[in-house]
Order: C-alpha cells, then structure tokens, then sequence
C-alpha cells in the first residue's frame, strides 16, 4: 500500500518506520524544516529503542522517505494517517487547532478519492469534525473517507508494541475504507475490530484512562500498605494472578506521567463534563496520582529533617525507562521541589540527560555523567525512573561513594532485606523501610 503519515513525532515516525517494514510505501510528513533535514540525513530525532534501524533498513530499500510537503504525503498515496499533537489546553480541554489545520491543508490538495485516517488521540466527535472540515475546503471535490484508528503503543517499547499489537482498532463507516484499512493491517496478523468513528475514538481514552485507574488504584493501596506494614508488591503479586486483574500496571511508584496519560485523563473529564456525564471516578486517579509524588517527598523530608543544603543525588529524570522523553515526568517535579526547598541536588539519567540539559524546570541542579559520579558525597539518593542500568549497578561503590547512606526508591527497584544487609537506609514505595542490619 502507498502510505503517507503527516506529522513525524513518536507515532507518526514508529508507525511509518513500521508500516514501511511489513512492505507497504511510506511518506512520513513533517512541517518542521529541521526535523526534516535530520531524518533526510539519516538521523532520528528520538530515543526509541530498535527505531533507528528500522528507519535506516527502510530508506536503504527505498520503501520511506521523508517531506516536508503534505502534497507531496497526499498525491502519492491512497491512504493518508494524521499523527499530529493533540496537546493539553489550560482548562484540560484538547487543543485540536494542529488537527484542523492539517485537515484543512489535506483538503486543499485533494485530487482524487483518499482515506484520510486519525491517529492522534482526540476526543470522541473529532472525526465528524475532520469530515465536515475536509468536505468544506475540499476545491475538487474529490472523494473520501475518514476513518479512526488510535494507536496503543508505549514509548520505550513502542517498536514491540507496533509490530505485535494486541488488537487493531478501525473505526470507519465505509466498507472500501475499512477494506483498504485491513490490507494496512494484514501482515501485523493482530485481531481486528471495526466500529464506529465514535466508539474508536473512546476506546483510546477509555483504555488510557483505565490503565492510570489501575495505577493509582495500586498507589492508594501503597499507602495502606505503608501504614499497615503490608508489603504492596506482594499484594500486586496476590492481586495480579487472578486473570481477571492481572499483574500489568499495578507497579506502585511515585506516579504516572509522560505525554499521554496526565493529559488523555484531564482530556476524558472534560469531554464527560460537556457531555453532561461527569467522570468523577477519574478525578480521584487524579488526585491519587498527585499525592504520590506528596507523600514521597513527605517521607524524603521526615528522614533527612531538613532538606536546605543537602546534598541529594537523583538517578532518572524520563517519565519511564528506556526512553529520552521527559515530557511530565514526576522525576523533574521532584528535582525542581527539593530545589526549591534549598537541597543541592545532582541528576543523571541515561538518555534524557541532553534534553534536561535545556529544561528550565532543572535549572538549579548539577548534572552528573554517571550515576556513580551522581552520588559522590551525596547524603541521599532518590530513584525516580525504574532504569535497568541503576538495577544493575555495584550498590557496595554507591555506598562507599555517599556521605550517609541513604535511598529513597520511587519505583522499588530492589529488595528492602537485600539493601538492610549491604548497610543503607532504605525507604520505598508501599513497603516498609529498613535500616542496616
Ligand atoms: C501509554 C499507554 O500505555 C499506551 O498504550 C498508549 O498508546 C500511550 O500512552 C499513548 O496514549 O500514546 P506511555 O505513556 O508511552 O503509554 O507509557 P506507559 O508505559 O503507559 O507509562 C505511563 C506512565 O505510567 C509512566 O510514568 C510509568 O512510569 C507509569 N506506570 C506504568 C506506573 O507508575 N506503574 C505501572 O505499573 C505502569
């Protein structure tokens, strides 16, 4: 199939990246000149795990290729994917100004019949809206169809997740488009729903919404574990073998955060809001969701007393491993509150550490090159972000390398019996806290 994807932000380049390496010709579209030049040149602008070489294998075979022209995405292909931001407006309402705009741009171009299809996450209606936007700036009158298919891939893993989807969402009225939508598809041999536009649209914000319910459903029973002494990851463990609950997204931590989440909730009790059917559930996984981060610096500052002139070092500053997106991420919060309050903190993360550079939130801190040269006369460490490299290094050096060993773990990355044994205070999340043996 001929494909084009206008915007080449983390979906739009994974899905095109992808689409091109089951055999399908693709375009990816982007209106920034430089992001362009960069893919043009054989570099890719994100830290996704196995993207690159996807991206290069498939400029070598000359099945992707990279404008900065929606014309040139829409005249040479039968199908056209809009994958732009869909960011978060004040209000928590979504700003649908860049879907619009490439609506309207499409429109303009539109020669002959299309399938115009969203990616993005917006709220449910939005397709009657591009529908409505394209038919009105449509000059030739060229056919189409619009159709829904949100995408459900994570940063870190999203590679994975594209190539071996658990299922394939289609929201479309028109059978040819649903058709031309499953030849897409076919080689991703994923189970295929159709639907309505509509209900395409809420099963993206349906599902976000329920992974961060079940999130923060963890972390409130973290902090009744943390005041009983139960211990919360073997309460998710008891909890997560009963199929019907499973063991997946009921990792307590100090929150969720990234691109997706923390918008797509506020974004869904808005629109429950104006459709007079208030979501108040979500709300509470709000609330939740904040407090974590609370009652994490709470246990930081009970511990240390007072946290003016300490020097505290934190490893891991992206919203999640594996990944160099700080976009929300409750690690930069909590750097810039202990900042705030006077500690002398050092930060290091393994990938995000060029772009924390630029982050004006992580001004007042020093930036490491290594999470050893982190820790180096500090009186506390902090986890933020679940890294494979912090599980894995030599904790024996980290001790010998702070001033008084102590670590708050924001994501309970090892064992609280372990950590008593090689000498540190250690406090978790949901768990209670050790002392050295
Ligand atoms: C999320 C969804 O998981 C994807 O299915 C969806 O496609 C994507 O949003 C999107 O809408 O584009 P993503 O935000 O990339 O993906 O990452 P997640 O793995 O979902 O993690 C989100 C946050 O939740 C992270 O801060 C992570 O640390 C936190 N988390 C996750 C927990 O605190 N505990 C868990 O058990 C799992």
């Amino acid at each position: 199939m001929d494909i084009s994807i206008i915007g080449s932000g983390y979906v739009g380049l994974v899905t095109g990246a992808c689409f091109a390496d089951v055999g399908h010709n693709v375009i990816c579209v982007d209106n920034d000149p430089r992001r362009i030049e960069t893919l043009q040149a054989g570099k890719v602008p994100i830290y996704e795990p196995g993207l690159e070489e996807v991206i290069h294998r498939n400029v070598s075979a000359q099945r992707l290729r990279f404008t900065g022209s929606i014309q040139d995405g829409v005249e040479n292909s039968q199908i056209v994917f809009i994958a732009v931001p869909t960011p978060q407006q004040p209000d928590g309402s979504v700003d649908l100004s860049f879907i619009e705009k490439v609506a309207r741009e499409i429109a303009g171009v539109l020669t002959s019949y299309r399938v115009i299809v969203d990616k993005s996450t917006v709220p449910v209606k939005t397709g009657e809206k591009v529908r409505e936007s394209i038919k009105r700036y449509n000059r030739h009158g060229a056919e189409f169809d619009v159709v829904s298919n949100p995408e459900f891939l994570r940063e870190g893993c999203a590679v994975a997740d594209l190539m071996r989807p658990d299922r394939i969402v289609i929201g479309a009225q028109s059978e040819h488009a649903i058709d031309l939508m499953k030849k897409v598809y076919e080689p991703f041999m994923a189970p295929i729903l159709v639907t309505d536009i509509n209900s395409a649209e809420l099963i993206k914000h349906a599902a976000n919404s329920f992974l961060a319910l079940k999130i923060s459903y963890i972390n409130a029973v973290s902090a009744i574990c943390e005041a009983s002494g139960a211990d919360v990851e073997k309460v998710a463990d008891g909890i997560g073998m009963d199929r019907r609950i499973g063991r997946t997204f009921l990792n307590a931590g100090i929150g969720y955060g990234g691109s997706c989440f923390p918008k797509d909730i506020a974004a869904f009790i808005t629109i429950s809001e104006q459709l007079g059917v208030p979501f108040n559930l979500l709300k509470e996984v709000q609330r939740i969701n904040a407090d974590q981060k609370i009652r994490f610096l709470k246990s930081i500052r009970e511990a240390l007393w007072v946290l003016r002139d300490k020097k505290i070092a934190v490893w891991g500053l992206t919203f999640k491993p594996d990944t160099d997106d700080l976009r929300s991420s409750v690690a930069i919060e909590l750097v810039s509150d202990m900042v705030k309050e006077g500690a002398h903190v050092t930060v290091y993360d393994p990938k995000g550490m060029a772009k924390a550079h630029e982050m004006e939130a992580l001004a007042g801190a020093k930036f490491a090159s290594s999470a050893l040269e982190g820790v180096e006369g500090a009186e506390a460490l902090v986890i933020a972000t679940e890294w494979a490299e912090f599980a894995n290094v030599d904790l024996a050096i980290v001790k010998e390398k702070m001033t008084t060993p102590i670590i708050f773990d924001g994501r309970n990355l090892f064992n609280p019996e372990t950590m008593a044994k090689l000498g540190f205070h250690y406090y978790s999340i949901g768990r209670a806290s050790v002392t050295p043996h």
